[in-house]
């Protein structure tokens, strides 16, 4: 790696919380105009690496140095870390149900004019952004009823309207599906491309592998390894290997599962999706279940409990114990 072009180095990154040493020590170095992928197991300490870096945890609450553009920076909140040009886009999605699209995107950073909040340029702007990831929506709409594929779109068209220069994303697939995942992992490359450097969190070796330039992988708050990506070739069983500090034999183990009965059946299923009227979320589905072990039979009339649920026919044959 040619340290010339790091856009950010992370350096001995140490931070305790009372009773847990969540990073012992982390360095992370990130080449500009990349995808840098960080993986690690639940817990490895990848998120709080993102927060301090962010000013989630402000300075002085953690030891080491970051330097951002080959400068330090002491960020003493998110505030001034997007002033940097740094963007983080949480694990969980935090903009408001009940706004709308432009509430959310412009919140705590109002377009102001003589004191009063000019909606007609936050719309506006908002449009122009939201052609950027990819959406064509009425601005208008609430958050609330978009999926949350667009509402992850959503949150990085609000980082484009911070001058994002490093964005980090935060397990961004974790709850999407395959389409709206490719649509993100497209997003990302198109980023990249107009000089945008991203940092992604992800369990999702394949996705490492689609996108990445190199990775970094932390464990038990410590950085294992970090190396760049040739040619989109991953070695997984290598991630694999140092995320849980031993070589795995066999990643999919032989496993033969013994069906019981059907204990449990919907036939024609019609579900209204509860904040639009009429639109339905599922028409005429059937499905059963097969249970080997059911702890407590008591729990079935929760899977029915649905809102404006109405249910053709349901029949249980049987339970087993
Ligand atoms: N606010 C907090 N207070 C106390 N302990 C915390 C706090 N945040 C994180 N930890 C602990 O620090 C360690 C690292 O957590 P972190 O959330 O950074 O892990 P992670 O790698 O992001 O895991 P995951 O893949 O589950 O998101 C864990 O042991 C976690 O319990
Ligand atoms: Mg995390």
């Amino acid at each position: 790696m040619q340290e010339q072009s790091l856009i950010l180095e992370m350096k001995d990154i140490t931070k305790t919380f009372p009773g847990v040493k969540a990073l012992d020590g982390v360095t992370l170095k990130v080449e500009s105009r990349s995808v840098h992928s960080i993986c690690g197991e639940n817990g490895a300490g990848k998120s709080t690496l993102m927060k301090v870096l962010s000013g989630v945890y402000p300075y002085g609450s953690y030891e080491g140095k970051i330097f951002f553009d080959g400068k330090e920076m002491r960020f003493r909140n998110i505030k001034e870390s997007e002033q940097a040009g740094i963007v983080i886009i949480h694990q969980e999605l935090t903009m408001i149900p009940e706004l709308s699209i432009t509430e959310n995107i412009f919140m705590g950073n109002e377009i102001t004019e003589k004191g009063l909040i000019n909606w007609h340029e936050q719309r506006k702007q908002t449009v122009e952004l939201l052609k950027k990831v990819g959406l064509s929506i009425n601005p208008d709409t609430l958050i609330k009823h978009l999926g949350v594929g667009q509402q992850q779109l959503v949150e990085i068209a609000k980082a484009l309207s911070k001058n994002v220069r490093l964005l980090i994303l935060d397990e961004p697939t974790s709850a999407l599906n395959e389409n709206d995942s490719a649509n993100l992992l497209e997003l990302m490359r198109g980023l990249k491309e107009k000089g945008i450097t991203c940092i992604m969190i992800s369990h999702k070796l394949n996705e490492i592998a689609a996108i990445s330039d190199a990775v970094t992988v932390i464990r038990d708050g410590q950085t294992v390894e970090s190396y760049p990506v040739v040619a989109g070739q991953v070695d997984e069983n290598k991630i694999i290997r140092s995320m849980v500090g031993r070589s795995i034999e066999n990643r999919y183990p032989e496993h033969e599962s013994k069906p019981g009965d059907i204990i449990f059946e919907v036939k024609d299923w019609c579900v209204e999706d509860p904040e639009v009227e009429g639109r339905m979320v599922c028409k005429n589905s059937s499905s059963y279940n097969q249970v080997v072990f059911v702890e407590n039979p008591r729990f079935f009339p929760w899977y029915i409990s649905v809102r404006r649920v109405s249910v053709m026919d349901i029949s249980m044959h049987q339970v087993l114990k």
